[in-house]
């Protein structure tokens, strides 16, 4: 097991599934770990990872839609913990969203929730985390995407006919993922996002429930879990300061849960 004694990691949308999966494996590898979410429950969480860890642990509810939230949170844990190793940018939402049948008025709510906690959200973490980095001149950001945008070979990109809006949220996070790497690489500063597939989580489950997917026992044992995303994110921090950085991992059900061959910074066109 990687040991993170001394390190400092921000996890947010920890209170549930894939987040909380990851802060409890940053935990377990000695890491101090903080965890925020926008449910009140995620205080109870971080006391049950503080219990049975001896690590040092920190919540506080967050929206991260809120720059001024994420922003002091952030700077909070900076302060107590005196480092900033390590951020998890997870916290995301799901809904349907159809072009032809929603209502304009539902099309407009479902932009702002999905645009704001997924894209806006994950943009907000990065940059409460940006400065705090580069003063430090070593970072590690996981942004959390989805296998939609980057998936297995043969397969088209995209989440169907009935996720426009999600999907647009999680291909905005590939321009920030691809332009903080080139901005931040001098900084020692590794930016790559996970683009997985279907994980066990409230999330899946609800999307099953909407779609009227068959949820049976051997579906379920199908998807990946939290932890096995979580000790991934491990090997890739683990890959050191030389690692990759600038990439979209893809993570797939029928294929090994490991890291792809490095695919390296193209050269940019643009300064
Ligand atoms: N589960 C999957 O199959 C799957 C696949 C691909 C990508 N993802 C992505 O993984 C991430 C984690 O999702 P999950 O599957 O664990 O679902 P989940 O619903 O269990 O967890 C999402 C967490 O984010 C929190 N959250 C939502 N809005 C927030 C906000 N504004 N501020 C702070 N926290 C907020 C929720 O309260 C929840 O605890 C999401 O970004 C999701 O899009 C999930």
């Amino acid at each position: 097991m990687i040991d993170l004694s001394g390190k400092t990691a921000l996890v947010t949308g920890a209170a549930s599934g894939i987040g909380y999966g990851m802060a409890k494996r940053l935990a377990e590898c000695g890491a101090n770990v903080a965890l925020c979410d926008i449910e009140s429950n995620v205080k109870e969480i971080a006391n049950e990872i503080g219990n049975v860890t001896s690590t040092k642990v920190k919540s506080a509810v967050v929206d991260v839609r809120e720059a001024s939230q994420i922003f002091a949170f952030t700077n909070e844990v900076v302060d107590e913990f005196s480092s900033l190793d390590i951020v998890v940018a997870n916290a995301g939402v799901w809904t349907s969203t159809d072009p032809v049948e929603d209502s304009q008025e539902k099309a407009v709510s479902d932009w702002d929730l999905l645009v704001d906690t997924n894209l806006k959200g994950i943009f907000l973490t990065g940059r409460a985390a940006i400065p705090h980095f580069v003063k430090g001149r070593r970072g590690f950001i996981l942004n959390i995407a989805t296998d939609h945008i980057c998936p297995p070979p043969g397969f088209a990109t995209g989440g169907g006919t009935r996720m426009d809006i999600y999907d647009a949220s999680k291909w905005g996070i590939n321009g920030l993922t691809q332009s903080w790497a080139k901005r931040l690489s001098a900084d020692n500063v590794r930016v790559n996002a996970f683009c997985m597939d279907a994980t066990d989580s409230e999330m899946i489950r609800y999307a099953s429930q909407k779609f009227n997917r068959q949820m049976s026992e051997e579906v379920v044992d199908s998807w990946m879990k939290p932890h096995q995303l979580a000790d991934l994110m491990l090997e890739l921090y683990d890959e050191g300061s030389d690692g990759r950085t600038g990439e979209n991992i893809g993570i797939w059900l029928n294929h090994p849960i490991e890291l792809p061959p490095r695919q390296g910074i193209l050269p940019s066109r643009h300064p």
